[in-house]
């Protein structure tokens, strides 16, 4: 994703500050900081953004997701439900909460499917999570009927969707917890970073202890915090935020950029045969980073991945055989291996994940290619590029 196509002037200012300051720790160290906050400044700013209570800063997107999960009660012996199509730090992260990760298929939205998610709830879920991938929403209203009805948890993790709306309203805020990833591949970058955003103020106090050591921050001498819960440092650098200030203020217009820049290929490719796009619950709503689309079948796409290619046509992903994206190559996963022994041995898993079955997701997975959407590109490089995919896809 895009953020790193546009860094310059405004983030230089924003890290200048930050330097000039000589405070590079989101806490403490109050007379010598010269006001600047910029862990503080991005936190109000993307809480606006998202038109939510609270926003946390922290160090990754993982860090957000492992926040969110302990904040949210997720602990050993629970099932949390995901989806087979993400990234492995869902994974990660549940399974070192001591949590077990229970997959739902996930349908032509390339997100859980609300039926299977329902399906998949025993009396040991205690939590969904739900990732909008590739730039759109997850059918999230669905899902976050399902969470109530059952009185399950609803996190989202929306690190490849920031931006996205759903009916007017900003991924991320339909659950209890939302999660953004700001690392250097993301929308908006701060290099590495991330964010929980939460109307919850119980869960951003817990979410704010957990990333610094379980300190309550209540006070203004760091010395003196309590310590209700235990936390680990996951804590974000005043460096990263001031970059994230400058990135935050651009996200409208790389939006702007990547929408513009997909309705310009998907129009063209509107009438390729035997070609349709993914489902996106609400198309306005999408944040444009990719354009994926789906073949009818398998061989078709894989064919189609080698002949887009070979035209020239970059940053196209077929994420079935992809390590990083989707279960088939998780194998590390499935087996819990670990250099010490996770909870879930101790749980036991019940089955041989391995062998787990998940017909419907690889029957959309193997027939998806995604291709990124990116900012730079002239209006004369988006025709050249739609010509090129439609002679490679006829
Ligand atoms: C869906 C999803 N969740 C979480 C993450 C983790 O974010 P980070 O790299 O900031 O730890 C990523 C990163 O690629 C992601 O794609």
């Amino acid at each position: 994703m895009p953020g790193f196509e546009f860094i310059g002037d405004e983030e230089r200012r924003e890290l200048q500050q930050v330097i000039d300051s000589g405070v590079l720790m989101r806490y403490g160290f109050d007379a010598a900081r010269n006001g600047q906050w910029k862990c503080r400044e991005l936190e109000q700013q993307l809480a606006g953004r998202f038109g939510v209570r609270h926003a946390h800063v922290c160090s990754s997107g993982t860090a957000a997701l492992a926040t969110a999960l302990s904040a949210c009660g997720v602990g050993a012996g629970d099932a949390v439900i995901v989806p087979p199509f993400t990234f492995v730090a869902d994974l990660e992260t549940v399974l070192l909460a001591g949590a077990v990760p229970v997959f739902a298929e996930i349908d032509q939205t390339l997100c859980l499917d609300p039926r299977s998610v329902e399906q998949a709830i025993t009396s040991k879920t205690k939590a969904v999570l739900a990732v909008h991938m590739c730039g759109a929403m997850a059918q999230i209203d669905a899902l976050a009927e399902i969470c109530r009805r059952h009185q399950l948890t609803l996190i989202e993790d929306a690190a490849q969707a920031a931006g996205a709306t759903f009916h007017g309203r900003m991924v991320g805020t339909f659950g209890k917890a939302g999660c953004l990833s700001f690392d250097y591949v993301k929308t908006i970058t701060c290099g590495e970073g991330g964010a929980v955003v939460t109307d919850d103020d119980e869960i951003y106090r817990l979410a704010q202890a957990y990333t610094d050591h379980g300190h309550d921050h209540l006070g203004a001498d760091r010395g003196a915090d309590q310590h209700p819960h235990i936390g680990v440092n996951f804590r974000l650098s005043e460096l990263h935020a001031a970059v994230g200030v400058a990135q935050l203020a651009r996200l409208d217009r790389i939006l702007e950029t990547q929408r513009r820049h997909k309705a310009v290929l998907k129009e063209g490719l509107a009438g390729v045969r035997r070609l349709e796009f993914r489902a996106v619950p609400d198309p306005a709503g999408d944040s444009a980073t990719f354009l994926s689309f789906l073949l009818p079948t398998e061989d078709e796409a894989r064919h189609a991945t080698k002949a887009l290619g070979a035209a020239g046509v970059d940053g196209c992903f077929y994420w079935y055989d992809n390590n990083w994206h989707y279960h088939r190559k998780w194998d590390h996963i499935k087996t819990f291996a670990s250099p010490g022994r996770l909870a879930i041995d101790r749980f036991g898993y019940g089955s041989d994940l391995t062998k787990i079955a998940l017909p419907q997701s690889d029957a959309v997975m193997s027939r998806t290619i995604s291709m990124l959407i990116k900012l730079r590109w002239t209006e004369q490089q988006v025709s050249d590029r739609l010509a090129r995919m439609k002679s490679a896809l006829a």
